[in-house]
């Protein structure tokens, strides 16, 4: 088949994306990093050089199945050494699924740093006659925006207070393809006022189709197109029967595709996102992109009505699980391993406040990835790897349950989950919600107080994979546990010896460095 080869240098810059000078971490300059563009079925391949000085990285390609490869799904810790400075990792995997997603860096916060960017895979189209479109117009891109170094928030979000924690985890802006203003007075930072925001054209008449990914740190994002409807067509990587919004919520790592008919009156109009932190905190501006039709000047700010806000509680699914129906009909039979995990969070020893799983809170090892010792038959992990081994099972259920007040877009790698149950309090262990073909995603949002059950529909991606709240802070302290698929077959795996290098250049790294 068709490779499609991306060379990359990872390197820190000051950019300024809204006016205000940020020292980032970039790949080959640029801020969103380069899309990856692939047909279904192609090769991709990555190769990463990693030219910071003083730290390592790691890059994940999200919503990917990985099957086959499990050792790039790009998770230090987990599936590999991180890349040490001064050396190259080449990734190469198959566009497995195809739809909307993105990459992004998996060490510490470093996506929020500027590494991350878009990703496309084409597909068939699946969806004939009247829900066509007519226009791809490509990534609409949402992130979150902070004015500090991803390091310096991460310091913060891992306090022994509270308030500490929350005041360094709201973003001061809020950006669509990399693009917004900013109010100089807001800051002491070197600023430019009216950097600019991001256009789109509209051809009237057509159909268009935007592909919305929410890859930012922290926020809910709710979507809409001044006076204009959002026919939805996919959630994730996984097509759905159509329904038609006027906005749409997306929690952190989520992505919605959209089909907009160009019907308006009027030459130019806003799309904008809002952003909130558990519904509230929604002080930081809207991000704005301006939509112009046709052959109008693209000059001129849009006068356009911002969509009443439908999502009064930002902690409900953007669309109830009952009425989500994916196109093509998966039903998960019954289980044979069920895993019960609940998210809680409390005050370690020495008072820092860290997020757990029945009771563990995670700690990467960079050192020993989990994939490579399973490899070499080595089971046994220390507690706070948070190794959930599924053995021979099949068929996979996890009940997670959250008892803290905070809601957690929850994203499992190497498998899109059968949703199929969620709610307030504790699931009454029976009701599953559309048990012939029931919603499925990659990230999914459990209730503050909630609860959510979800199925892998078979064991069929023999890998570890990480399971995690995709808040860049809450992630950074602990909330994530690691799904050990088929261990015999991962004893039996072929890993190229290339991840076996990365290792020894980054032990070789540490060794000096310390
Ligand atoms: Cu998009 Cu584990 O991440």
């Amino acid at each position: 088949g068709v490779v499609r080869k991306y060379n990359w240098n990872i390197a820190r810059k000051v950019l300024a994306p809204d006016g205000v000078q940020k020292e980032m971490i970039v790949v080959n300059e640029q801020f969103p990093g380069p899309t990856i563009e692939a047909n279904w079925g192609d090769w991709i391949e990555v190769a990463v050089t990693n030219q910071l000085e003083d730290e390592g990285t790691a890059i994940h390609y999200h919503g990917l199945l990985q099957k086959a490869t499990p050792w790039f799904d790009g998770v230090p810790s987990v599936q590999q050494c991180p890349i040490a400075p001064n050396t190259t990792l080449t990734y190469r995997f198959r566009a497995d699924i195809y739809g909307t997603s993105w990459w992004h860096s998996h060490y510490s916060a470093q996506y929020a740093g500027g590494l991350l960017g878009p990703m496309i895979i084409y597909g068939p189209n699946h969806l004939n006659g009247t829900h066509d479109y007519d226009i791809d117009l490509g990534p609409v891109f949402l992130t979150d925006w902070y004015h500090s170094e991803y390091f310096d928030i991460v310091k913060n979000v891992m306090s022994t207070s509270l308030t500490t924690i929350l005041a360094a985890g709201i973003s001061q802006n809020n950006l669509i393809n990399g693009k917004m203003n900013f109010d100089c007075n807001q800051t002491n930072l070197t600023c430019t006022p009216n950097a600019g925001i991001s256009k789109f054209k509209f051809t009237p008449g057509k159909k268009h189709r935007l592909r919305i990914i929410n890859a930012g740190a922290e926020g809910q994002q709710k979507f809409s197109i001044d006076e204009h409807n959002l026919t939805v067509i996919a959630h994730d990587f996984v097509p759905v029967q159509p329904y038609t919004v006027n906005m749409v919520s997306l929690g952190i790592g989520q992505r919605v595709d959209v089909v907009v008919d160009a019907q308006g009156e009027k030459s130019e109009y806003f799309m904008r996102s809002h952003i909130e932190t558990d519904c509230t905190n929604s002080n930081q501006p809207d991000a704005l992109a301006a939509i112009y039709y046709g052959n109008s000047t693209q000059t001129a700010l849009p006068t356009s009505t911002p969509q009443p806000d439908t999502i009064t509680d930002c902690h409900d699914a953007a669309y109830p699980l009952q009425s989500t129906i994916p196109i093509y009909q998966i039903t998960p039979p019954e289980p044979d391993k069920i895993h019960t995990i609940e998210i809680t969070i409390s005050q370690n020893a020495t008072g820092f406040w860290l997020w757990h799983m029945n009771d563990v809170s995670f700690r990467a090892n960079f050192n020993d990835p989990v994939l490579l010792l399973a490899n070499k038959g080595n089971f046994t992990y220390p507690q706070n790897w948070n190794v959930y081994n599924s053995g021979t099972a099949k068929n996979i259920r996890v009940i997670l349950k959250n008892t803290s007040a905070a809601r957690h877009p929850m994203h499992l790698h190497g498998h899109n989950m059968h949703l199929l149950a969620e709610g307030t309090g504790d699931w009454d262990n029976s009701t599953i919600i559309n048990a012939s073909n029931p919603a499925r995603r990659d990230t999914f949002m459990i209730k503050n107080n909630g609860y959510y059950v979800i199925q892998q529909y078979e064991a069929d991606n023999p890998g570890v994979w990480p399971f995690h709240c995709h808040i860049a802070w809450h992630v950074s302290a602990g909330l994530y546990v690691n799904m050990m698929e088929r261990p015999s077959d991962i004893e039996s795996m072929h890993i190229p010896q290339i991840m076996h290098q990365t290792c020894r250049d980054w032990w070789a790294f540490t060794n000096t460095t310390i």
